[in-house]
């Protein structure tokens, strides 16, 4: 299958390691920033600045977009309507009518998506998954998730407008789309943030539609160098903690076990392994995997749109101070 990249930024790069040590053939990359394209690509590809060109030139099979939020929507239908199926990172968009603008063109022009949510290629969340699964853990009662960093990013996630809000719908996504992945659906959300829509700050609680309860807290206002995004999962019969996915990137849990649980008396450390990185790498090659292989995506538009969905219920209960359910976003979005 014939990629092209577009955006080498921070997350961009891993994408093209994962390409480049994936089957596909990367044939072409999109990035404004020509001095950044050269190092990253040499003359192994051509560079264009302009998606459609690239398409037109390059006739990539598939689209893997790693850009600035707002971009997302004109660049993935700009790919679909150009024949190509997209990988798309998160968030699927910045609001809902985004999200449903990519699943229109993708059923009219036939073509597949694939979202990153990377996390959910983290080694100990599949396990924690696989063992709520066995059902070894009894009744998922409450999840617990954390999103506590220091040294706040510059650039274009200072613009609310480019982001579509502020830390929830950056970082954050990863804590929506995990809740989902490992408690189900999400029935209701209520929210208290410090600026809904640019916040630096927030409190969310869920009332899954299995009757569990989420709680997530984020927040940027940690000491520099500071990543906790911890999960805890209290079931009828074990308790569960994952010590983060990005935490161990950042050096902070260093020789900590990824993953502890306590069924019956006793707290265990399970040997599974796994890191940041490792996860972005997995997700794009599994999304690759299923795109080369005419399947449809593990993870695709119904998460992507899922997560903005529970993005935008958790600002709307921010700005009204009542909780919101999915299922009225969804009539309004009809
Ligand atoms: N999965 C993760 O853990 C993770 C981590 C970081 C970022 N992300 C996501 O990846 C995406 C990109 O974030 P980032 O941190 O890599 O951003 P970034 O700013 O580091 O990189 C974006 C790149 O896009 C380029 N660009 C901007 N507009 C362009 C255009 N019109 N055409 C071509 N190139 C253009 C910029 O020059 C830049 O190199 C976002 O969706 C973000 O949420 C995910």
């Amino acid at each position: 299958m014939k990629v092209a990249l577009c955006g080498l930024g921070e997350i961009g790069q891993i994408h093209l390691r994962a390409i480049r040590e994936s089957e596909a053939d990367l044939v072409a990359v999109c990035e404004l920033d020509r001095e950044l394209a050269a190092n990253s690509v040499g003359d192994e590809v051509s560079v264009f600045a302009d998606v459609t060109e690239m398409i037109e030139t390059a006739g990539p099979d598939a689209v893997d977009i790693c850009l600035p939020h707002h971009l997302h929507v004109p660049v993935a239908v700009a790919a679909m309507e150009g024949g190509c199926d997209v990988l798309l990172e998160k968030p699927i968009a910045v609001d809902l009518a985004g999200a449903d603008e990519i699943s229109r063109v993708a059923a009219e022009t036939g073509r597949r998506v694939g979202i990153s949510h990377n996390q959910v290629f983290f080694g100990p969340h599949r396990r924690l998954r696989e063992m709520i699964d066995s059902g070894e853990l009894g009744e998922i009662r409450a999840i617990y998730e954390r999103l506590w960093m220091g040294g706040k990013y510059g650039g274009w996630r200072e613009d609310s407008s480019q982001v579509g809000g502020g830390l929830l719908m950056d970082a954050g996504v990863h804590r929506i789309y995990m809740a989902e992945y490992l408690g189900g659906p999400v029935r209701s959300v209520s929210a208290v943030m410090d600026k809904p829509r640019s916040e630096d700050a927030f409190a969310i609680t869920l009332e899954y539609e299995s009757g569990a309860l989420g709680v997530i807290q984020g927040g940027y206002h940690g000491p520099d160098g500071v990543f906790d995004d911890r999960i805890e999962i209290q079931a009828s019969a074990a308790m569960v903690e994952v010590l983060g996915c990005e935490a161990f990137f950042e050096g902070d849990l260093e020789g900590e076990p990824r993953l502890r649980y306590r069924i019956g008396g006793e707290w265990a450390d399970d040997t599974v392994t796994g890191a940041w990185d490792e996860s972005v790498i997995a997700s794009v090659q599994a999304l690759l995997a299923d795109l080369a292989a005419g399947r449809d995506p593990e993870v695709g538009l119904a998460e992507g749109r899922s997560a903005v969905a529970v993005v935008e219920a958790a600002y709307r209960s921010a700005e009204t101070g009542r909780a919101v359910a999915i299922g009225e976003l969804n009539e309004r979005n009809s």
